[in-house]
């Protein structure tokens, strides 16, 4: 098969994390014969820095000519003092609206092998296999209203929600939810927020489509709670925009790092594939940061955009067995010794290398 991806590491990380993912979908491609072609464009601080803008008019144009667009990070504390519109961020927004991708699937997943780098016990997380389904296009992150006005030191953001984005979002989390364990959790904070009566009176009225869903709701400051008590209870978590950011970070504590988490953002002209973890200033270019986020993230892009169901486990698979073996990158080395971001990249590499030769010569018998 043929795949245009549009590659936009971005800052700090970004890059480093995102030759690791795209070395892995060339391995891919290789052995199966496919052809994945990559173009690379600016976004976010490094835009600013070369272009005056976060998003400039190249970039976009190589996103939307491709079919599916890989990020690594946004953000560069260069650029705090500036209003969120022209920060680094509002590049990663506006490219999000771009394309229109409207739930961000972010799986959070306890490997066995790093039980011990979550402060949570093992019992709690063990066997965790949670699928947030975070809405990415609307409530407090694009809604108008919005401003600060510095004379009156008044400063607004709104939450919207209309029940057409309420129901896409949610269907997508109801078909997700049943072809795994059949539980939909959706959060909201009902007892206070119009937004979220509406957000939940519409998850309710689609229960009579998906008999076969067990549909529970939970307040968001509760859910925050539940995460980490009972992190197993939950399947599939439907969120808002500014919920789902909030609580999939919290769950990097149930996977024992951020650097671990994947995501990939569907239903819209093209997906967009991006770690969940930011861009790491502190870190950037020494080798430090851990690239198993972006390797799986690549998996996504095989999963969700190249139809390679296969292929997306293998690399999951390949991560996994890294792990076991026990390698580890500083963020979740603990006392061990740790190797470098490109150390970790060619670890998986060969891990995958080994699988797909195993299996082509499984197939010659
Ligand atoms: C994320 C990030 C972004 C978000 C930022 C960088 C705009 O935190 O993808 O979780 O808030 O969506
Ligand atoms: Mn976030």
């Amino acid at each position: 098969m043929k795949l245009k991806i549009a590659v936009l590491a971005g800052d700090g990380i970004g890059p480093e994390v995102t030759r690791e993912a795209v070395n892995i979908l060339q391995a891919v491609a290789e052995a199966g014969g496919h052809e994945f072609t990559f173009s690379e464009a600016l976004l976010g601080g490094v835009a600013i820095t070369a272009k005056g803008t976060p998003l400039p008019q190249e970039t976009i144009d190589t996103a939307l000519d491709s079919e599916a667009v890989l990020l690594g990070a946004v953000g560069d504390n260069k650029f705090n003092h500036l209003t969120p519109d022209k920060r680094p961020e509002s590049g990663l927004l506006q490219i999000r609206q771009i394309l229109g991708g409207f739930a961000n699937l972010r799986p959070a997943v306890a490997y066995p092998a790093l039980a011990e780098n979550s402060p949570l016990r093992s019992n709690v997380t063990q066997g965790v296999d949670i699928l947030f389904v975070r809405e990415l296009l609307g409530g407090l992150y694009f809604s108008q209203p919005r401003f600060w006005n510095k004379e009156t030191g008044e400063a607004v953001n709104t939450m919207r929600y209309t029940r057409d984005e309420v129901v896409r979002v949610a269907r997508i989390a109801f078909d997700l939810a049943a072809r795994r364990r059949k539980k939909l959790t959706s959060v909201d904070k009902a007892n206070v927020l119009e937004c979220s009566q509406l957000w939940r009176a519409t998850v309710d009225s689609l229960k009579p489509e998906y008999p076969e869903i067990t549909v529970e709701h939970q307040l968001v400051d509760s859910m925050a709670m539940h995460l980490m008590n009972v992190p197993r209870n939950f399947d599939v978590v439907l969120t808002e925009n500014l919920f789902g950011d909030i609580l999939s970070d919290e769950s990097g504590i149930i996977t024992g790092s951020l650097g671990m988490l994947p995501s990939a953002t569907i239903g819209g002209r093209i997906n967009l594939y991006e770690p969940v973890h930011g861009s790491a200033p502190d870190i950037a270019g020494m080798g430090k940061a851990n690239p198993l986020g972006a390797i799986l993230t690549a998996a996504m892009v095989l999963r969700h955009s190249a139809g390679l169901e296969q292929e997306a486990a293998a690399v999951e698979a390949a991560v996994q067995q890294v792990l076991t073996a026990g390698h580890r990158t500083a963020d979740i080395a603990g006392r061990k010794a740790a190797v470098s971001t490109q150390q970790m990249g060619k670890l998986v590499h060969a891990a995958l290398a080994e699988s797909i030769d195993r299996s082509q010569s499984l197939h010659a018998v």
